[in-house]
């Protein structure tokens, strides 16, 4: 393949930039033509951000696995698509051709159609990180069944929310998975979850970790029992459904500032086109390069740059079963080393956890085949950036560090690898579409360089969020009605004096651990519901490896003699509701919680306390009770 609408330097991406705002339509489309569709559009854009209601290529009809698969056969079906390699480095790696992989979706295709399942069906993944995953992730598409994927470390109550807020009629799970040393119950998640979701009436498992599982008559079914009937159909051939532009393609549940996770919906084209051409310049993928993003599918980061973006540019991909630091923590460069990685995409705690052992897992790899590098997820600090350029990139690998979110679908501000410049911790330069604001707390502009305020953006971009699944009025409310005729991404930034961004955090309630969005509120949630926790206030502090970690400020009403054990049972609570990702690293059990006179909560001081400030706490005017905060002072962690 070739990519006509790669930028390759910096006076080409000066003039795009200046199209897409000039004509965002005529820009758009020109890049949409280079797609296989079965009906052009009948109009680029129509977009109000009051509602919201933005549609991209109105009337046009595609199949985005077409665009994925099909459109390579003839010219490169026999290049790798999918390099996998498992999580024990002992277990072959696999690899899959893009006609092998367009076979094997035909035919779950048929899995699924088997089954009962139906075009704007909900299906829910919860796979570990194996071929499968994106095989049934792409055979969802073809069918134009919605998928939404559950990341394998969510608990079975989150499972059980998520499959009835999206009512899933079909699950899709393994019997267990490997990660590192541990190895996960997947199915028996699964089973827990459902006694909660009438909706689904079948579970189709694939073997993995051959772990005994239950499987209950006329519901549960094995992946390989499935594939081979279909076998013994003949494996027909499986066209692709044709979908409207603007049907749903997949919901992906993320954390807000409420206590309850949102389904956000991307919808066909706009993704497609968005995902393919940010993958493209971003990188700047070359036609042959093996390219390895170490993220798992169950976020936006697999969706959008290890299945559709990677795919509908034929790139070779390497998908990573397992976790950096197992068996040790040479594990990423012993794959870039036997797999001969161009491209690198991983997060900076990813970099973080790796620089704490040393440089003995590095020295002796071969990581001469790299010629990209990239980090996303949380704002890369300079000594991780340094670390990564030094060690890993050997000083002559371009870091691009890319800005966006599950809501923006794709990358939205990122320098281009060799083509504009870095800049260490900046995300920089907006990508040609995306047209990025800076506004002060009354929703003013904030004009000129050198600033800094809340990221918001303008105008819409392809892969933009349509709606949160159910709840159109949730996702006006979450992102558009903070300020008039804004996208507000919910993060702070500033603007150097060259006009570059730098993504400085959250500046609401949201927390990122280990590049991972866990709400303060869901998290307080589910510590409330443990037995004898009166009140909880949950907040984030600054955390060596993980970015941010979660510090939890609890009230509790029981015999406080063993704080230890009330502490575990806490964060077993925790575990149990959400899952380990939301696990508070500390729990300090206090008497009461600073409040103003109205009962609110003041979490700035809390903020405060937790990174270890107890001199200067800001205005304390208003607080109800100033010996709480003495007693919180004392019994730090
Ligand atoms: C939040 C989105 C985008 C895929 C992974 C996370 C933070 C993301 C960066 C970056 C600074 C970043 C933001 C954003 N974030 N990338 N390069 N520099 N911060 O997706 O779970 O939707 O989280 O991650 O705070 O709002 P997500």
């Amino acid at each position: 393949m070739n990519y006509p609408s790669q930028i390759r330097s910096w006076e080409q991406y000066q003039s795009a930039y200046h199209k897409s705002v000039e004509d965002p339509e005529g820009f758009w489309a020109g890049i949409a033509d280079e797609f296989n569709w079965h009906r052009k559009w009948d109009k680029v854009l129509d977009w109000n951000f009051s509602e919201p209601g933005v549609k991209w290529f109105s009337g046009a009809r595609l199949n985005i696995t077409e665009n994925c698969l099909d459109r390579h056969l003839a010219a490169e079906g026999d290049r790798p698509a999918i390099i996998w390699e498992p999580n024990d480095p002992s277990e072959d790696s696999r690899v899959l051709t893009y006609k092998e992989l367009h076979a094997k979706v035909c035919q779950f295709a048929h899995v699924l159609k088997n089954n009962g399942v139906r075009k704007g069906d909900r299906i829910c993944i919860y796979m570990p990180m194996v071929p499968e995953l994106a095989i049934a992730v792409l055979a969802c598409a073809r069918l134009g069944a919605i998928h939404s994927v559950v990341f394998g470390g969510f608990s079975a109550q989150s499972i059980a929310d998520r499959i009835q807020d999206a009512q899933c009629s079909l699950v899709i799970t393994a019997d267990g998975a490997y990660r590192g040393n541990k190895e996960i119950p997947l199915k028996a998640v699964i089973d827990d979850a459902l006694v909660h979701c009438p909706s689904v009436g079948k579970v189709i498992v694939l073997s993995r970790t051959r772990v005994p599982i239950s499987m209950i008559k006329g519901r549960d079914t094995w992946w390989e029992e499935e594939t081979r009937k279909v076998e013994a159909q003949g494996n027909p051939p499986c066209p692709a459904e044709s979908m409207d532009a603007e049907d749903m393609l997949f919901i992906l549940y993320t954390s807000g500032s409420t206590g309850k996770p949102k389904g956000v919906v991307h919808t066909c084209a706009g993704y497609m086109v968005y995902t393919n051409y940010s993958f493209v310049n971003v990188f700047q993928y070359r036609p042959g390069e093996i390219y390895f993003c170490t993220a798992d599918i169950g976020w936006i980061t697999g969706h959008s740059y290890i299945v559709y973006g990677p795919l509908s540019a034929g790139a070779t991909s390497v998908r990573f079963e397992g976790i950096p630091t197992w068996p040790d923590a040479g594990r990423f460069w012993d794959l870039v080393d036997k797999h001969k990685v161009n491209i690198l995409y991983t997060a900076p705690t990813a970099i973080r956890s790796l620089i704490g052992f040393g440089l003995d897992p590095v020295s002796n790899k071969d990581l001469s085949s790299l010629r990209v590098l990239g980090t996303v997820g949380e704002p890369i600090n300079e000594e991780a950036w340094h670390w990564y350029d030094e060690h890993i990139g050997k000083g002559r690998c371009p870091i691009v560090d890319t800005w966006w979110q599950t809501e923006t679908g794709g990358i939205l501000i990122s320098n281009m690898a060799g083509v504009t410049p870095a800049k260490p911790s900046y995300a920089t330069l907006p990508l040609p579409g995306v047209q990025p604001l800076l506004v002060d707390e009354r929703g003013e502009e904030i004009t000129g360089n050198g600033v800094s305020g809340n990221l918001c953006i303008k105008f819409p971009w392809p892969s933009i969020i349509r709606t949160t699944y159910g709840d159109h009025d949730r996702c006006r409310q979450t992102y558009f009605a903070t300020y008039k005729n804004l996208y507000f991404t919910g993060d702070g930034a500033l603007r150097d004096e060259k006009g570059n961004y730098r993504i400085t955090g959250r500046v609401d309630d949201v927390l990122n651990v280990s590049g991972h969005r866990i709400g303060t509120a869901e998290v307080e949630n589910a510590i409330n519901m443990h037995t004898g926790v009166v009140e909880s206030a949950v907040v984030g502090y600054p955390h060596d490896i993980k970015g941010q970690g979660i510090y939890a400020f609890v009230i509790f009403s029981g015999n406080r003699s063993d704080a230890d054990g009330i502490r575990k049972a806490i964060a077993a609570t925790v575990t149990r509701i959400i899952g380990a990702i939301a696990r508070p690293d500390k729990i300090q059990l206090v008497g009461g919680l600073p409040k103003t006179r109205s009962g609110k909560i003041m979490r700035r001081i809390l903020r405060k306390i937790a990174e270890g400030e107890t001199q200067n706490l800001g205005d304390t005017t208003t607080l109800l009770d100033p010996a709480v905060v003495e007693e919180i002072k004392k019994g730090k962690l």
